[in-house]
């Protein structure tokens, strides 16, 4: 049984393989020739935490393939764990009657507890801060799309590093490829730690300015304001870093700039007309991958 629940579980040739078959399935779609692979099979999503293009986007990938889809969001407050209920009995229910499971929870190693005493495949759709892997594996694909390559290249991530679950896991996956070089750019306080930090080769700043001209990508991120205990913490740091028209001059002309979104402000909405802003080609990539993905637990 194939779980996906951390990018660890990939290997360069793994996720070649993941990446080619989002390509067929994203040509496929595009000429509205999808197969129902998945005919007859149920996929549930079950969210602890808020989501658009996560939740969507695994339910129209499961949809579109010919699955049903059970879901229940805002799912702290409306599933039974409201009642107190521990992962290992939701994981063990939600194997009952659905065929795969979409989850996403705001505490490190819950997916993995309620996947461990699952009968049917378990899929990471974030959890806690620390890990985010099909995130990971869209921004890979929207990485080799858009620039034809993962390997050799000089990716910045700017923001909220400490809490920032995508970059946690797409550092691994683009420091498995040959020659990237990593740029961190964060306050202080929203440095990347250590574990992250681990045989790759980087250099860390506070100056956003200093980095854009040398970089092939740009990924912003959103300061995680729900992981802050204090408020006012979060109120220092939110708009430290905000990527706007005037930085579009120093960015190289096949550069492109990333965000897994939600933004709240760190990129001004008059980027968006560049070809080189890729985020909301990135996000809908999530579809192409999420499918790939579906594909890859049911081993279909
Ligand atoms: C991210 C997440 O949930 O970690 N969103 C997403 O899945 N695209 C990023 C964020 O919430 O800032």
């Amino acid at each position: 049984m194939n779980n996906v629940l951390s990018i660890h579980q990939f290997d360069t040739k793994k996720i070649e393989e993941i990446l080619s078959r989002s390509g067929e399935l994203e040509s496929m779609y595009e000429k509205g020739n999808l197969p129902e692979l998945l005919k007859g099979k149920v996929v549930a999503c079950i969210f602890f935490e808020p989501s658009t293009r996560t939740r969507l986007s695994f339910e129209t990938a499961a949809l579109r393939l010919g699955a049903q889809v059970i879901s229940a969001e805002n799912a702290n407050g409306s599933s039974s764990a409201f009642k107190g209920e521990t992962m290992e009995d939701t994981g063990r229910m939600l194997s009952a009657y659905a065929d795969a499971v979409v989850m996403r929870h705001p505490t490190e190693g819950s997916l993995s507890r309620a996947a461990s005493v699952s009968t049917v495949p378990f899929l990471n759709a974030g959890d806690g801060s620390k890990e985010h892997p099909t995130q990971a594996l869209l921004d890979l694909y929207t990485i080799k799309k858009e620039k034809g390559r993962l390997d050799n290249l000089s990716i910045v991530f700017v923001g909220d590093l400490v809490y920032g679950r995508t970059v946690h896991s797409l550092i691994p996956a683009l420091s498995s490829y040959e020659g990237n070089t990593f740029t961190f750019v964060s306050p202080e306080s929203l440095k990347l730690p250590d574990e992250y930090k681990n045989g790759i080769s980087y250099t860390e700043t506070d100056s956003l300015e200093e980095t854009i001209a040398s970089a092939d990508v740009v990924y912003m991120t959103r300061v995680q304001k729900e992981r802050f205990a204090d408020v006012s913490e979060y109120e220092k740091v939110k708009d430290v870093f905000v990527f706007k028209k005037e930085h579009l001059q120093k960015m190289k002309d096949d550069a492109i700039l990333m965000h897994p979104l939600p933004r709240v402000g760190e990129i001004d909405p008059e980027v968006d007309s560049d070809s080189r802003a890729a985020y909301f080609r990135q996000a809908k990539n999530g579809l192409f991958v999420r499918m790939a993905l579906l594909l890859y637990v049911f081993g279909v």
